[in-house]
């Protein structure tokens, strides 16, 4: 695959990719290993969310990601594994080591009864293990789906019972910072409300005490066993190019996580196209992307992406503040990191920890800095420029989402454009549209409006798990023949893209995707809580907040102190600790119109603490409680 090296050049592959998709996709693609090709590149209808990408060929992607290596690269480190405790040895795998290790997965998978399109759900930590597990998964073509290590046994078991899972990948425990996080009693508890699991297969990292169930095999002794047999080297099982890669569940503005649904072939050509182009990666380098493995982030680029490319690719067990400030820069110093991709919220929290804990790291190894996940304020950039970068290193901002797959709106390090907290222009075969409210086309530049993508791109969602009218409803509906992000953007007159937020029911904390309907459901799960409301606001180190407005029946005789605890911790056991509100006030009624609808624009004037900006309140049934509330949120 060729990288993109000038700006001149860039224009020309774009155009060719709008104007040609079919030819310049093509032509892509065959720098891949295929077991057969394709009969067409692009088929199906973009509308209602049948785009179909290299139907008829099939391939296998691990063996893209590490066969495919072998013979040039097999003793080139592959993934690099940082420990939570920087005392302990870091570890590194060989493109071979790592070829090994995936088929000795892949083989005890196998000898558990895994078969190709089972849906496997991996519950671990950042140890090398979940990596292991995803690749073997794709090595038999069983579907993954990672869920995140913070979320609920609650949230498992939706998860579990959405996607039929049959399978369970867990640990005993993980480490976060010096947090020992118990992983397996948590799957334990979401498998009393499943449907029955076939077997789960549990690596003993930690060595805590388990319950061992029946449906439990202990990952090392099966390897041992696997191991022992020394037949373990076979090929990847051949997988159409639209066979589902994996799922990953995200949150949308109703209450229900949706499970995105991934192809293999479009997802392959996407996640390594754009890694290479936009990272501009170059062999030998050392890429490191904070990203835990249970969001798309670290699906696409610490995984996927960078071991298509041949990459190095650093994964960190730990999280930035642990056991100081100082940790990634310790991680870059230490590795010689020439890649950094991190999100605005890890940026801005550790600007805010000061910049002593830059004294003494060596940071001149880098020359490429990311960031994802949600829009990157000017202080923030400019620190990240400045104190990282050291005005060296160009920044991408990289615009993107779950069901988008890869990288959408991004400069291409140092090749194209870049401006401040601006993503800039669209990756080759993205066409960014953005729309007025009614849905049309605003084509001047400097306007903000809705945006949407008028094109297939390979890496897009196929469907929602096992509803794909949820898929259309939610993607392809509120403007026809457009996908619609969710989000609203800004063009300047230059034609670059800025990212202004989401316009729908869905917040950005800390980078996670999380709908306020979710957070409402789980709060009024609390005993006593009558109705709820849940509002974002800025938030100086998570991008925006959680404010939630409760209505507690007054019968229900808590002190205020227990209720709101009460409430969090139903957060907490609903979805996982991530969706605690930062924020809860308790009041006796809502802003609603005189036909139920609560006046969100409202709540959060209240919420950003703009109160002489509420505008008008006459329609509402009861104007009343307008000023209860403020009165409430002043205190
Ligand atoms: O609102 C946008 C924001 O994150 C949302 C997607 O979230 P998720 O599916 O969890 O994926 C995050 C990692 C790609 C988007 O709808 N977002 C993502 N990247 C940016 C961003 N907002 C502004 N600038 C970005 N670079």
């Amino acid at each position: 695959m060729k990288r993109i090296e000038t700006f001149q050049e860039y224009q020309t592959v774009y155009a060719e990719s709008i104007n040609h998709p079919n030819q310049f996709w093509a032509e892509i693609a065959n720098s891949f290993v295929w077991k057969k090709k394709w009969d067409t590149v692009l088929s199906g209808t973009f509308e209602d969310a049948n785009s179909r990408w290299f139907d008829g060929a099939e391939l296998n992607i691990t063996e893209n990601m590490l066969d495919r290596h072998l013979a040039e690269n097999g003793d080139q480190i592959a993934l690099l594994w940082e420990p939570n405790d920087p005392t302990v040895a870091s570890k590194s795998f060989t493109y071979k080591a790592l070829h090994e290790e995936v088929c000795i997965v892949a083989e005890m998978l196998r000898t558990l009864g895994v078969k190709k399109g089972d849906r496997i759900c991996i519950y671990m930590s950042m140890v090398p293990e979940l990596v292991l597990s995803v690749l073997a998964c794709a090595r038999i073509g069983a579907i993954h789906s990672v869920i995140f290590a913070g979320f609920s046994a609650k949230s498992i078991a939706d998860r579990i019972n959405d996607a039929e899972a049959d399978f369970v990948i867990t640990m005993d425990g993980g480490l976060r910072g010096n947090k020992t996080i118990p992983l397996k009693s948590v799957v334990d508890e979401a498998l009393l409300h499943t449907r029955k699991i076939k077997k789960s297969l549990v690596f003993n990292y930690l060595h805590l005490p388990i319950d061992k169930n029946e449906r439990d095999t202990d990952w090392n002794a099966l390897k041992n066993e696997v191991v022992a047999s020394n037949h373990y080297f076979k090929p990847g099982e051949t997988i159409l190019s639209e066979d589902a890669l994996f799922i990953l569940y995200t949150s949308g503005s109703t209450g229900k996580p949706k499970g995105v649904v991934h192809s293999t072939a479009g997802y392959m050509v996407w996640t390594a196209y754009t890694f290479l182009n936009v990272f501009q990666y170059k062999k030998g380098e050392i890429y490191f992307c904070t990203a835990d493995c249970g969001w798309i982030t670290g699906h696409s680029y610490l995984i996927y992406g960078p071991l298509l490319n041949g990459a190095t690719t650093l994964m960190f067990e730990g999280i930035p503040t642990f056991p100081n400030a100082g940790r990634f820069w310790d991680i870059i110093d230490k590795h010689k990191v020439s890649i950094f991709y991190t999100a605005p919220t890890a940026i801005r929290s550790l600007m805010s920890a000061g910049d002593e804990w830059l004294a003494g790291k060596d940071l001149t190894s880098l020359r490429v800095l990311g960031s994802v996940g949600e829009p990157i304020n000017e202080e923030a950039w400019n620190w990240y420029n400045e104190k990282i970068g050291k005005e060296k290193c160009p920044i991408v901002d990289t615009f993107w989402q779950t069901e988008t797959g890869g990288i959408m709106i991004s400069s291409l390090a140092g090749v194209t454009p870049s401006k401040p907290v601006y993503a800039t222009l669209p990756l080759p075969g993205v066409l960014p549209v953005i729309l007025d409210d009614k849905g049309n086309e605003i084509t001047e530049n400097d306007l903000t409006g809705n945006l949407c993508f008028k094109q297939p791109w390979p890496s897009m969602i196929r469907t929602t798990y096992a509803d794909h009218e949820r898929c259309i409803l939610n993607y392809f509906s509120t403007y026809k023949n457009y996908y619609f992000t969710g989000d609203g953007a800004f063009r300047d007159e230059n034609g670059l893209f800025r990212l202004t937020g989401r316009v729908d029911d869905v917040l950005n904390v800390s980078g996670h995707r999380i709908g306020t309907a979710e957070v409402e459901n789980a709060i009024n799960h609390t005993p006593g809580v009558i109705e709820s409301a849940v509002v974002g606001y800025p938030h100086d180190i998570k991008g925006q907040g959680i404010y939630a407005f409760v209505i507690c029946d007054p019968n229900h005789h808590l002190q205020d102190q227990e209720q709101l605890y009460a409430i969090t911790k139903m957060v907490s056991q609903q979805i996982g600790a991530i969706a605690k509100p930062d924020k809860i006030i308790l009041v006796n009624g809502l802003p609603k119109t005189r036909s139920g609808k609560i006046m969100r624009r409202i709540l959060r004037k209240i919420a950003e603490g703009e109160f002489d900006a509420i505008g008008d309140t006459t329609t509402l049934l009861d104007p009343s409680v307008v000023q209860e509330i403020i009165a409430k949120a002043k205190k």
